[in-house]
Order: structure tokens, then C-alpha cells, then sequence
């Protein structure tokens, strides 16, 4: 027998029992033989501090899901959805993500949104190999620890320069002082980057406070705070937290106009601060005002579904589900190089948080708004585009 013949035979041999065993594998666990699905792991805090923002997020990758069934059955029918609670925290973010890559198998990872929680999900991400979206985390260093790692929201010294020139410029103020958390990268980023550009356009920081997420006393920093009276506070904190800043000051009887990011994006805040929340202003992703036709149909099937109106979280999540499919389906494939190929050219996709395109460092560039806090909700006051924060 010559050596090709021989090499035929053995391929032959081994060949039929691997198809045989792979068909077999694949009928039992219930996957169709061909077409490739694209499992994805959600992480967001379904428990804990940031509930809300956990809510939103999962209610928007539902309604997204529900939309593309009818918009694109055979895509919808190759996605698969596990979940996931990172309850607020760090470690069990990390945790969480471990589990989904190791148990589940998924091929990416959506979320998280508290940046210092997707911040310790990227390691794992990157491991194993695998792709994570951010739909919500602005901290400039989640997209740079590795270049499988996206976001579909603009970053935090876009989001920073905005709210430095709205206090600026718009509301004429020339003093400022921070209460930040200091174990947050979200709220120490921003405070940076709003001081750095406040400072840039002739205005002064005057006080610089701290707190970290679990204290319920802000007195003593406000008390000193008001002593260097500044004409603006930042507080580029979240929800829980802020609400209660507010309902301390006023109490205190200290009056100040309060500035804050997308942190503050919560129908939380209206309800902790109670009457405390009139006539502060607050960056972020979407307004419900948006007179944009595509907006309107999301915040009315958004309403009519859940009881209450969608925040920036829900939209940045329902935003986010579509752009993944897309890249999922241009990619024909769910291997991370096919993936990351897509997510890298995403292009002028216009979501309901703006137009969105993938940049080079793997950000989306794109509008914030500002709005006014008023009794129950946020008016739009600003909008402002990347190209002239
Ligand atoms: N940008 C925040 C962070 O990075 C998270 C957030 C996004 C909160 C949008 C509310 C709305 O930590």
C-alpha cells in the first residue's frame, strides 16, 4: 500500500466516529448543527446600590430583544441571553463574569455599568479570550486595558469638559467646589477632568471634599464646603448617594446650584432627595424630551411595557443590544476575531442615545445632554456635540 493510501485510510478511520461523536454532541445539547449563535452574558447590578441602573439596563436588553424578533426573526433566534447580578460591587462583578465565561461559555459580555465594577470584569474578559461591551461605564480606562474591550457611551472627559463649560458658560458661575467618592473611578475621574477643564475656561476650585458609597452622613464636608462659598457643587456621584447630599444641604439650609453626571440618571434620585432635588443639572445620555420620531416610539414602548418612563441606563442598553446583533451578523460568526472586527467598524448607527460609531480607541463619540432636575423628573436644557464640548 503506498503512503498517500495508507494516510487516506487513517484519516477515513478516525474521521467518521469524530463527525459522528460531534453531530451526537451538538443534537444533545439542543444547538442546531449549523448557523452560529451568539451567547451573551449580561452583568449589571440587579441588586444593591445601583439597583436602578440594573432595572433599566435588563429592560432594555428585554425590549431590544422583543423588537428584533419581528424585525429580524431568523438574527433573534440565534441570540441567547444569560444573566447575570454583580449586586453593586467590584468583587462579585468579577465573580460574576468568571462564571459566565467559565460555566456558560458565553462568547461576550455585556455591561457592567459602575466603571470600577466593568473595570474588574475586563481581566477574565481578556483571558479567556472573549469580548466585552460596556454600555454604560465612561471611565477613560475600561476600553484601554485591552483591544477586546467596547463601548457604546461617550467617555468621561468628554462627559467632565461638558458639565466645566456649562457651569462655565451657560450658568455663568466662576467657583466650584467637589464632593466626590474617593473609591470610585467614575466619581475621581470626573471630578478630574471637570476641574482640569473648569480651571482651563478661568474658573477656581475652592473646596475639594470626599465620602465613600456607604456613608449617610455628608454633614461635616458640607459644612466646610459651604464655608469656602462656591457658586456651583459638583457631586459626580451616584444616585443613593447624591440623593442624600441633597436632602443633608437642604436641611443644613445650604443653598448651592449642584452639578453632576450621568451618575444622577435615575428616577431614584427624585424620590431619596424629595423636595431637596429642584434646579440642579445633571450630564447625560438621552432625554425623554428628544422630539426625535425614533426616541418617542422607545420612551412610549418603554412606558407602556414597564409602568414608567426609560432613564439613559435603559436606553444605552436597549441601544446596545442592536448594535451587538449587528456586528454579530456582519461578522457571520461568533468567534472573538470575527466579533472584534465588527465591533472595531461599527458605524453611524443611529440609536435612541444618539449616533454611534466606534472609534479607534474602541469609545463612541458622541452627544451628551444636560438637563434640569425639577419635582418628579429632568427637563432637556443642553445638548452638546463631542466636536464642541
Ligand atoms: N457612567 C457611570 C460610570 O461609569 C455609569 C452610569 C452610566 C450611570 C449611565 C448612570 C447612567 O460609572
Amino acid at each position: 500500500m503506498g503512503s498517500r493510501v495508507k494516510l487516506q485510510n487513517y484519516y477515513r478511520s478516525i474521521g467518521l466516529p469524530l463527525l459522528v461523536t460531534w453531530v451526537a454532541a451538538k443534537l444533545l445539547v439542543g444547538e442546531p448543527v449549523q448557523g452560529a449563535t451568539l451567547k451573551i452574558g449580561t452583568v449589571f447590578p440587579l441588586s444593591g446600590q445601583q439597583s436602578t441602573y440594573g432595572e433599566e439596563s435588563a429592560n432594555g436588553v428585554e425590549l431590544a430583544l422583543e423588537e428584533l424578533k419581528s424585525k429580524d426573526p431568523k438574527l433573534a433566534a440565534q441570540i441567547v441571553v444569560v444573566k447575570e447580578d454583580e449586586k453593586s460591587n467590584p468583587v462579585d462583578a468579577g465573580n460574576a463574569v468568571k462564571k459566565l465565561l467559565s460555566v456558560d461559555k458565553v462568547d461576550l459580555v455585556l455591561g457592567s455599568v459602575a466603571s470600577s465594577n466593568t473595570l474588574s470584569m475586563v481581566a477574565p474578559v481578556l483571558e479567556a479570550g472573549k469580548i466585552l461591551v460596556s454600555h454604560a461605564s465612561t471611565n477613560p480606562e475600561v476600553t484601554k486595558k485591552g483591544d477586546a474591550i467596547f463601548r457604546t457611551c461617550f467617555i468621561d472627559p468628554f462627559q467632565g469638559t461638558v458639565l466645566a463649560n456649562f457651569a462655565l458658560k451657560n450658568l455663568n458661575k466662576k467657583s466650584a467646589a467637589i464632593l466626590l467618592d474617593h473609591k470610585s473611578d467614575y466619581s475621581k475621574g470626573l471630578a478630574q477632568y471637570f476641574e482640569a477643564a473648569f480651571v482651563a475656561g478661568g474658573g477656581k476650585i475652592v473646596a475639594k471634599e470626599a465620602y465613600e458609597a456607604d456613608n449617610k452622613e455628608f454633614r461635616t464636608q458640607l459644612t466646610k464646603i459651604r464655608s469656602t462659598k462656591p457658586e456651583v457643587l459638583l457631586i459626580p456621584g451616584y444616585y443613593q448617594d447624591v440623593g442624600m447630599i441633597m436632602k443633608q444641604a437642604k436641611q443644613m439650609g445650604f443653598k448651592v446650584v449642584m452639578l453632576g453626571g450621568d451618575g444622577w440618571d435615575s428616577p431614584a434620585l427624585f424620590d431619596l432627595a424629595g423636595p431637596a432635588v429642584v434646579d440642579h443639572y445633571f450630564s447625560s445620555h438621552f432625554s425623554v424630551d428628544d422630539t426625535d420620531p425614533a426616541v418617542q416610539t422607545f420612551v412610549k414602548a418603554y412606558t407602556t411595557r414597564y409602568k414608567k418612563a426609560p432613564g439613559a441606563m435603559a436606553a444605552l442598553a436597549y441601544d446596545t443590544v442592536f448594535v451587538v446583533a449587528d456586528a454579530f451578523k456582519r461578522a457571520g460568526d461568533n468567534s472573538s476575531a470575527a466579533l472584534k472586527k465588527a465591533m472595531s467598524s461599527v458605524k453611524g448607527y443611529k440609536g435612541i442615545t444618539g449616533t454611534i460609531s466606534i472609534n479607534k480607541d474602541r469609545d463612541a463619540e458622541k452627544d451628551a445632554v444636560v438637563l434640569k432636575t425639577q419635582a418628579n423628573k429632568a427637563v432637556f436644557s443642553a445638548k452638546v456635540s463631542p466636536t464642541s464640548p
